[in-house]
């Protein structure tokens, strides 16, 4: 079968991280890395986990790879038999045929065939019998197992079941894990143009998504058909939200990771929109605060520009060399530039979150915010500030590329000016006030109010 996908760049990045793995170790003879991919579940749509997708391109759930350090690459899949593509749709075949084009030397099964067409984190020890075997092997050579194993029992969760499970297969393996994730965190952090065009196109669709919010409000809309009509852009362009989407307004934009979206708009209060696409693994992030009578208030537009100022102030400076976050370095730490300038009147205690995140294949990618920023880091500056007492919340937020000299918006297309956000919200709106033409989703099923 043709493959139309390349895998060279992934190819690529495997041979990196062997190579920095062999400069910060030494590498016992037989020693193996082994990444897993993430598993299915019922409740939400699959979504590769991000390190693996990185390293290999494959979308494809409960597969395994393992990289030798004499240049063997084996692709592992798990055993389904012939009912595998009766029920997993695949853009690419995963077989020995296609291994030269997927970039590795085997295509494999795990073990022997497994009961249904899924495997989950819990398999028997047969479902994996043949990387069971590498295992044993390692521990008999005292080798080492290098993969996703961090001390922060917060990340690479499923990788982390996955690899107990193992361990409880193979007597020993434990104390031969060495973890890898700091290594791949840095050299996730460093995008190259292939990514830094794929974030673009997400940003791109997330822009389409906020002009369809901005139109679609209008005081007596529910915030979540707000969120459906930037949605509907969003799977209209064959993307999906990067993470669930916040429409909140007047004192629910104070809550910074609000999902209900079921409040009807009001004349007078805001709205924030933040909201992420993705295309093809790369995530956008973008934040506006609109106005729903499509005019702020003098209020409203004061505390708007202050946070528009701190944003633009905390850009000029974000240089190679700053840090996003550091506690040992405030007056280099643009998290603490930021708050200092809220201070400057009166406001830091309003602003209540990181000032911003790496971003890529995670919304909130890997990487370590107190390590400096350097050329080729995506991140984002996401300044707010949140008033309960006067339902009030404002954020904006917008995605960078650092380069050489300072940093780049990737999202300046975006409007953003008290002006631009008025005269986008007004645009649909008719003599009345009232939307002109938009999607009506009054008659579909709602909760009561
Ligand atoms: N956009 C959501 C967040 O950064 O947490
Ligand atoms: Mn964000």
């Amino acid at each position: 079968m043709k493959l139309k996908k390349d895998f060279s760049i992934q190819k690529a990045r495997r041979q990196e991280l062997v190579k920095t793995i062999q400069n910060d170790q030494d590498v016992a003879d037989g020693s193996l890395v082994l990444l897993v991919a993430g598993f299915e579940n019922d409740r939400t749509a699959f979504w590769q986990e991000s390190s693996f997708f990185y390293y290999t391109g494959i979308t494809e759930a409960a597969t395994a790879l393992t990289l030798d350090f004499e240049d063997k690459t084996s692709l592992y899949i798990p055993n389904c038999g012939d009912v595998r593509e009766k029920w997993i749709y695949s853009s690419i075949s995963l077989t020995q045929e296609n291994a030269k084009q997927l970039g590795v030397d085997e295509v494999t099964v795990l073990g022997d065939r497994c009961a249904g067409y899924q495997l989950f984190p819990f398999f028997k020890a047969e479902s994996y019998g043949h990387i069971i075997a590498w295992l044993k092997k390692i521990v008999a050579d005292d080798a080492q197992l290098f993969t996703l194993y961090p001390a922060n029992e917060h990340e690479y969760v499923e990788q982390r079941l996955v690899m107990n499970h193992l361990c409880d297969f193979v007597p020993g393996l434990k104390e031969r894990i060495v973890d890898i994730s700091s290594i791949v965190a840095e050299m996730r952090r460093q995008k190259d143009m292939d990514e830094i065009a794929k974030i673009s196109k997400a940003i791109e669709i997330t822009e389409l998504a906020h002009e369809a919010a901005a139109q679609s409000i209008k005081k007596g809309m529910l915030e979540c058909e707000v969120q459906a009509s930037l949605e509907y852009m969003m799977v209209g362009a064959e993307s999906r939200a990067s993470f669930p989407s916040i429409v909140a307004t007047g004192k629910n934009a104070t809550v910074l990771h609000y999902t209900a979206n079921n409040a009807e708009l009001k004349d007078g209060d805001l709205v924030v929109v933040d909201i992420g696409s993705v295309f093809e693994g790369y995530c956008s992030d973008l934040t506006r605060t609109y106005p729903v009578s499509g005019k702020f208030t003098a209020r409203q537009k004061e505390l708007y520009n202050l946070v528009l100022d701190v944003q633009s102030y905390i850009a000029d400076l974000a240089k190679p060399g700053m840090y996003l976050r550091s506690n040992e370095h405030p007056e280099e730490s643009l998290h603490h530039l930021a708050l200092q300038y809220f201070k400057k009147y009166g406001y830091e205690k309003y602003f209540i979150h990181g000032l911003g995140h790496f971003l890529g294949l995670d919304v909130h990618d890997v990487g370590d915010v107190s390590i400096p920023l350097k050329e080729n880091d995506v991140f984002t500056i996401e300044p707010g500030l949140y008033i309960p007492e006067e339902g009030i919340g404002i954020r904006i937020e917008d995605d960078y590329w650092m380069a050489k000299k300072g940093c780049i918006s990737l999202s300046e297309n975006l409007p953003k000016s008290v002006e631009e956000i008025e005269a986008l919200v007004q645009q649909q709106f008719d003599d009345t006030g009232d939307i002109d033409d938009t999607v009506d989703f009054s008659d579909i099923g709602k909760t009561e109010h």
